[in-house]
């Protein structure tokens, strides 16, 4: 007989607790909630909280501006389940860890995936407060792929051409368009942090096509994509890249955090108006 995977057991049991928890409801989406980003989580209706030192198996996040829990209740009239709080390489823990509750909600049975973070502008055209659909990215984390394949997730050498639902990307311009916000597109570039870039390294990364940059995120989408879940990803740009070429110019946490909140509510309208049409 196969023995059973250990890193499937360890889905498998956490996804069992959370199932109960929802009344074995299944959530029709998934939505990772960035740096200052979890006022989101407040516009779901009866909310069923579920802290993540609960779960078994599950780390605790630590990460200024994110809260460890997953949130589960309406929004935009569909039962979704949001992580207030993601879990980051840079915080120590192995790739296995920082996808857990990715693969958790795939066990759940979310049709789509939406994530969120902040992220400093790599554009000169960008401002602090805008918000970028993310067209692409460019991983610079180590694949969270590696390792023998879970061959019940997905295959082995998974596409990766089109990683952020085109389909999703129109609807989202056409509500956006509808509301009046501005949308900005992009390509986000994840590197491990917890540094923030030096000068050389926001020109390197702007001459190779990047438009934004962060420390997240793209394993959370290639762990999705394996799975075949569409994705839909927005950055909240914290700080310019203009800002970057002063010499004085200090990148700092807090203001990141700032920033994010202020984007907070655009952005969450946009993913319930989303959701609500999909
Ligand atoms: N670099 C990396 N990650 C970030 C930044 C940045 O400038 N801003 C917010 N997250």
């Amino acid at each position: 007989m196969k023995t059973m995977d250990k890193r499937v057991e360890r889905i498998n049991t956490a996804a069992e607790f959370v199932k109960e928890k929802l009344g074995n409801r299944k959530p029709a989406a998934g939505i990772v909630l960035g740096s200052g980003l979890g006022k989101l989580a407040e516009k779901i209706k009866n909310p069923v909280t579920i802290p993540y030192k609960t779960i078994p198996g599950f780390p605790v996040s630590t990460a200024i501006g994110h809260k460890g829990n997953y949130i589960a209740g309406e929004l935009g009239g569909k039962f979704v389940i949001a992580m207030q709080g993601r879990i980051h390489y840079y915080e120590g823990y192995d790739m296995e860890t920082v996808t857990l509750p990715i693969r958790v909600m795939k066990v759940l049975g979310i049709r789509y995936l939406f994530v969120s973070n902040a992220a400093g502008g790599i554009n000169f055209d960008f401002s602090v407060g805008d918000l970028m659909i993310i067209r692409d990215h460019i991983n610079m984390l180590p694949n969270p792929l590696v390792g023998p394949n879970m061959d019940d997730f997905g295959p082995r050498f998974p596409d990766m051409t089109n990683p952020y639902d085109p389909k999703i990307i129109s609807l989202a311009k056409k509500i956006a368009k509808k509301d009046g916000i501005e949308l900005r597109e992009g390509v986000y570039i994840a590197g491990t942090g917890p540094s923030y870039e030096t000068k050389a390294e926001w020109h390197f990364f702007r001459t190779i096509g990047a438009d934004a940059v962060g420390m997240s995120t793209v394993p959370e989408v290639i762990v999705a994509r394996h799975s075949g879940i569409p994705v839909f990803g927005m950055s909240v740009i914290t700080n310019a890249a203009k800002s970057s070429l002063d010499p004085d110019y200090k990148n700092d946490g807090d203001d990141v955090i700032k920033a994010a909140n202020a984007a907070a509510d655009k952005m969450s309208g946009l993913f319930a108006e989303i959701i609500e049409s999909l």
